[in-house]
């Protein structure tokens, strides 16, 4: 008989965490006005609001932060860091930032100006608003395939070529300083791009002299889709497939709460002394000197050996499929998911689950809403209200997706814990059509609202709540 798969790992160490009544959980959710950020995480039995930041580190992880030397100029950890960092990716220079969002900050304060274009597949929300910050456009070239969550597509995170190329070709260069490729396309559901498209990017990067910049905070888990998916990479160890990935890059970001399974810490790395001096300027500025950025030194240790872990094909078999066990487990009771599955989370199509609910009610805000009461589930929605609204016209932007994520933090939650969650959804499933109202906003901020928004549950009447079934043409 075949083995069945088991954990690369056994568990030293527990974290108890607490259940709750749904009485409980409606008054507090009323209280975090129906905002799942305002929670405290105590109020929480099952937290899937993301992986980033949320992992459980390893064994030789915890003893690296002993070894952490403070030093605030050259510590060893700084050079422990910048090993792993060439010998993973194979980059020169790097500077290490507190999170993802910081290297964005400190690339395109060296990067971006007014009035520029940032092609790519579709953005983060943070890059995205620390590119709309500066006054430019993020243009989103994502394949059409990515925006149908029934469509099985292998590399869903892929740009559109021809998208790219007419952007390069029909706008000033000197407005376009370079494309950005996020791996794995969070936005689009945690979907790998393909190695074949990495190398096109570059291909057009080259034709049209421009710099090519890869969002890496899930770029381990792309390598693994790479060699599961792609005709010539199941031979390739994941550190060779990384090795390619990156040489079809310039420079990257990082965000190391996610694929170096730390708590805190980032980084920018790239090939050019020169933006290396220019960034560095900024990471003075903004983030500390170059050789602690933000970080302590104890925090760069562990993410040295963070990324030597997550570049084991056990470490990623072991989480990719775990994400798949919980898709395959709310397939199996009709939940709409998008397939197929991404690295990191599963996303539940709001519009397909709740079909009666208009997207200015916020379907996704309200399911996830939902799951909460339900079960004590924390999910993120990743639709309306995450988008924002447009910055000139200021209205909202209804994204092609209106999703729920389940965001599977690294070797944190059992399969058990993974079980729980798909029956929470599907009691919500159950019980879809009578969930008749969804939310409205009360209080937003300008940009990223999502953190801090605070909404009321609308109230409307039976005779209402009929008339908008037929309204609901999305
Ligand atoms: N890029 C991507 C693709 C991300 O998913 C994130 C963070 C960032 C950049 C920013 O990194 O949080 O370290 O500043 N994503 C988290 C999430 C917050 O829940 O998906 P950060």
């Amino acid at each position: 008989m075949k083995l069945p798969f088991a954990e690369e790992y056994r568990i030293k160490m527990v974290e108890p965490i607490r259940k709750s009544t749904r009485e409980e959980r409606l008054e507090w959710i009323k209280t975090a006005k129906y905002n799942l950020f305002n929670l405290k995480s105590e109020q929480v039995f099952i937290d899937l609001l993301t992986d980033s930041g949320t992992g459980a580190m390893s064994d030789k992880q915890w003893s690296e932060m002993m070894l952490g030397d403070e030093s605030y100029a050259g510590s060893s950890s700084y050079y422990k860091m910048k090993n792993a960092i060439k010998e993973i990716t194979g980059f020169d220079y790097f500077l290490p930032t507190h999170q993802g969002r910081a290297a964005e900050n400190v690339l395109f304060s060296t990067m971006v100006k007014e009035g520029d274009l940032i092609p790519g597949n579709a953005h983060f929300d943070t890059t995205k608003g620390h590119i709309e910050f500066r006054k430019a456009t993020a243009v989103d070239c994502a394949i059409a395939e990515a925006f149908d969550t029934s469509i099985q597509h292998p590399f869903k995170g892929n740009v559109d070529i021809n998208k790219l190329e007419k952007v390069l070709a029909n706008n000033s260069l000197d407005k376009i300083p370079f494309i950005i490729m996020t791996i794995t396309c969070n936005t689009a559901g945690g979907q790998p791009v393909s190695m074949k498209n990495l190398k096109d990017v570059r291909a057009l990067a080259d034709k049209y002299q421009r710099k090519v910049i890869f969002d890496s905070a899930r770029f381990a888990e792309n390598a693994y889709f790479i060699k599961q998916r792609e005709e010539g990479y199941i031979n390739k160890s994941i550190r060779e497939i990384v090795r390619e990935m990156f040489s079809y890059a310039d420079g990257m970001t990082m965000s190391s709460k996610k694929d170096a399974v730390v708590n805190i810490g980032g980084f920018i790395a790239m090939k050019d002394e020169e933006l290396f001096n220019q960034a560095s300027v900024f990471n003075i500025l903004y983030e500390g000197f170059i050789t602690y950025g933000g970080m302590a030194g104890r925090d760069m240790n562990a993410l040295a050996q963070g990324l030597y872990e997550v570049t084991e094909f056990d470490f990623l078999e072991n989480r990719i499929g775990q994400v798949a066990y919980l898709g395959d487990k709310l397939k199996e009771y009709g939940v709409p998911v998008q397939e197929p599955f991404g690295g990191h989370a599963i996303f539940v199509d709001a519009v397909k689950f709740l079909p009666h609910l208009p997207r200015e009610e916020f379907p996704a805000q309200t399911l996830a809403i939902e799951l909460y009461i339900e079960a004590g589930v924390r999910a993120v929605e990743i639709g309306t209200i995450m988008a924002d609204r447009d910055p000139v016209t200021r209205e909202n932007r209804y994204p092609d997706l209106e999703l729920v994520r389940l965001a599977i933090p690294r070797r944190t939650y059992t399969d058990n814990h993974i079980d729980y969650v798909a029956v929470a959804l599907k009691n919500v499933y159950d019980r879809r059509e009578k969930i008749t109202n969804g939310l409205k906003i009360l209080k937003e901020a300008p940009v990223l609202r999502h953190f801090t928004v605070e909404l009321e549950r609308i109230n409307k009447e039976e005779s209402v709540s009929k008339s908008h079934l037929e309204y609901a043409h999305y």
